[in-house]
């Protein structure tokens, strides 16, 4: 910088102005969500103009969760525009508007007149008529990764207002996600190739007469979340439990009621306070040092000849939440050669298509796929059993933990790595001393797969 500056002030001053906001801005963390395990991790909403109307369209819209893991619990999405014309509904399918707003200016009934709508997802069980394939699931929306064929919710809307020829017909504007809270941004709707669908027995396709993709992007910082998961380390060779970092989801507070366990007075009430607003409930948690909802614990358990072996278990500190088709993201470069999972769903995310050291862990439908709350002791765990790679693997300098974890998609704190646990200083044994012989290894697994 002192170089650059003599040169600069000989430039007229609204360049070295325009400058400085270049450099500026390059430095400011941008809003735009960019999560380096899932690149392309975007909801798409796609906007099909399917049918002219006298004063209007009727229109098929679908939200497509592309992201791999991360999910919208209940009570689900809210999908919001603003419309770009005098535009209104007369009727919806498979969805409904918060609010119907004054539509006294219309004589026969009509479904929301606001500028800017509202939609929510219907309940399921919600009457025949007002369903569509694809609709009433409470705005719950599965992830790509977990489960792709309920990663989509489709509603039907008649447009009113809208001028009936393509070229008068406008996109809505302003598009806004909540899933359930703040945390997505979205752009601009693009008109884009025309979708084609099947037309009922399947033998004919047919065309939308428009359609717009509108891509929204999620981002913790925009969330403005603080973090709700931490991360716990221990192993066989060490007797030291690496504990959650003090205060990573928050701070305990000695003197409030038991109702809650945060600072009456820290920063992060607020955000706790003011969760209740998107509906999710404030997490209540059970009081300790690191004060996360959820902690996931990674055990180095056992070394081989040829394999080694790490339980992971995550626990919910919550009384407030069950989750449901919970996942776990972890990175590790021994994932690559990852041989068995127990009691897990698992799947590679090898976003970059070459090094796999990332997987995906979820639970098994009906067996352990809803994490209960605290009081019901809640947690999940699964062992994996990974092949040593000769070239890579070693248990020094923490090679044995996780680089990264996540749970539902948002980042967990992890220790810093200079607390992790050490070998003991005589390990040139270790390979030797705490070996296992292989035929155990058969035995236990045996065993594990037996009562999984
Ligand atoms: C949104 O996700 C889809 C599917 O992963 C991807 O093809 C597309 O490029 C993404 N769009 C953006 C803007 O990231
Ligand atoms: C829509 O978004 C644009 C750009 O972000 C903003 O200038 C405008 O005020 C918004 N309009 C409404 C009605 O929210
Ligand atoms: C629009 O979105 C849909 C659904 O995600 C996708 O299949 C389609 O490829 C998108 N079109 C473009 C041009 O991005
Ligand atoms: C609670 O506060 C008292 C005094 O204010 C202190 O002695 C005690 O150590 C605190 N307990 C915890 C768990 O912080
Ligand atoms: C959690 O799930 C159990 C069993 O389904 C249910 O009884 C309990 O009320 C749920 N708790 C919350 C907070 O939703
Ligand atoms: C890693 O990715 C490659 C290519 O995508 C795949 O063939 C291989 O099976 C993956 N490794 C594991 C352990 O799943
Ligand atoms: C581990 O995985 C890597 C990458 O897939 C592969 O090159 C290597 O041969 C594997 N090692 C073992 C011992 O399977
Ligand atoms: C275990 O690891 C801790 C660091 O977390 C270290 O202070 C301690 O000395 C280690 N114990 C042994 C026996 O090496
Ligand atoms: C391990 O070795 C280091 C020096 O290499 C020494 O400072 C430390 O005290 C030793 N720890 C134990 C537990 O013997």
């Amino acid at each position: 910088m002192a170089a650059a500056a003599p040169r600069t002030s000989l430039l007229p001053s609204s360049i070295a102005l325009l400058l400085l906001a270049l450099a500026l801005s390059a430095l400011v963390p941008s809003s735009d969500a960019y999560d380096s395990l899932d690149p392309t991790g975007n909801i798409t909403i796609k906007w099909d103009v399917r049918q002219w109307t006298d004063d209007g369209y009727v229109a098929t819209v679908s939200l497509y969760n592309h992201q791999q893991y991360r999910h919208i619990q209940a009570p689900g999405w809210k999908l919001g525009w603003v419309w770009a014309e005098k535009e209104m509904i007369w009727k919806m399918t498979g969805a409904q508007t918060t609010e119907q707003g004054d539509c006294s200016r219309f004589k026969a009934e009509a479904h929301c007149c606001r500028t800017d709508p509202e939609v929510v997802d219907l309940l399921p069980g919600a009457p025949y008529n007002k369903q569509t394939s694809n609709c009433c699931k409470g705005g719950v929306l599965s992830s790509w990764g977990q489960d792709p064929a309920n990663a989509i919710a489709t509603f039907e809307v008649r447009v009113g207002q809208a001028g009936t020829s393509r070229s008068s017909i406008k996109a809505p504007t302003n598009f806004t996600l909540m899933a359930p809270g703040p945390g997505y941004t979205c752009g601009p709707a693009k008109k884009v190739e025309r979708t084609k669908f099947i037309d009922g027995d399947a033998r004919r396709t047919i065309q939308a007469l428009e359609t717009w993709n509108v891509t929204c992007t999620y981002s913790q910082f925009v969330a403005g979340r603080t973090p709700t998961c931490c991360v716990e380390l221990s192993s066989f060779y060490n007797s030291t439990i690496v504990e959650c970092n003090t205060c990573s989801c928050g701070c305990q507070d000695n003197s409030t009621s038991p109702v809650s366990c945060v600072k009456a007075n820290s920063p992060y009430l607020a955000s706790v306070v003011n969760g209740d607003s998107t509906n999710i409930p404030a997490p209540l948690v059970q009081c300790t040092s690191h004060m996360c909802p959820i902690r996931v614990h990674w055990h180095v358990k056992a070394n081989y000849k040829e394999y080694w072996r790490v339980k992971i278990t995550a626990t919910n500190l919550n009384y407030r939440m069950n989750y449901s088709q919970w996942n776990l993201v972890a990175q590790h470069p021994n994932f690559a050669n990852l041989t068995t999972i127990f009691s897990f769903k698992y799947k590679d995310l090898n976003p970059y298509g070459i090094i796999n050291d990332t997987g995906m862990m979820w639970g098994i439908k009906y067996y352990n796929d809803l994490l209960m709350t605290a009081d019901r002791n809640g947690n999940v765990q699964s062992e994996l059993l990974f092949r040593k790679d000769p070239e890579t693997f070693t248990f020094q300098k923490g090679w044995a933990f996780p680089r990264r974890v996540y749970f539902n998609g948002e980042n967990c704190v992890m220790p810093p790595p200079d607390v992790y646990p050490w070998l003991p200083n005589a390990s040139h044994q270790l390979s030797a001393s705490l070996t296992i012989p292989f035929i155990t290894v058969w035995t236990a697994l045996a065993f594990l797969l037996v009562h999984v």
